[in-house]
């Protein structure tokens, strides 16, 4: 896999394979925007004692994993502006990787939009 920064946007049925597709994503940043969620979107799949991006982490050995991105629509950010009214959309993020974080905070910024840093 090529590049520092590498975005995962697959459904959650199609995660273990993507990133068995993948190969190694040791020591990239790995922007997730996983929700897990099942096939028609109706429930969430791993309850609420984990979440998307703790089982992305363990998938993907040594990425410095962020999620973020996943509560904005793709066609918001498609659109011709990225305003809610006058209102900027926040995107939250979270990970446990401070300069993981820092790269996907900078990047929120440079679309313009609000990052909000959700913790880890
Ligand atoms: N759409 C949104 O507005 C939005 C917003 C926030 C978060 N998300 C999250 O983002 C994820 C993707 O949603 P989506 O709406 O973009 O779904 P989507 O339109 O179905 O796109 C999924 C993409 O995953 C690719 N893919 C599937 N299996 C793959 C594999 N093994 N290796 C590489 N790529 C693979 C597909 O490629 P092919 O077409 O070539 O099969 C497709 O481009 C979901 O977890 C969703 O919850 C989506």
């Amino acid at each position: 896999m090529f590049g520092e920064v590498v975005v995962l946007a697959v459904r959650w049925p199609d995660l273990r394979h993507a990133l068995d597709q993948a190969g190694s994503l040791q020591g990239k940043t790995l922007v997730s925007l996983v929700n897990p969620m099942n096939e028609t979107y109706s429930e969430l799949v791993i309850g609420h004692a984990t979440s998307a991006a703790e089982t992305v982490a363990q998938l993907a050995t040594g990425a410095r994993v962020v999620e973020a991105f996943n509560g904005i629509f793709a066609d918001t950010l498609h659109s011709g502006s990225i305003r809610f009214g006058g209102q900027v959309p926040s995107v939250f993020f979270c990970g446990d990787d401070a300069s993981a974080k820092g790269i996907v905070a900078d990047l929120i910024k440079s679309i313009g939009l609000e990052g909000i840093d959700a913790g880890i």
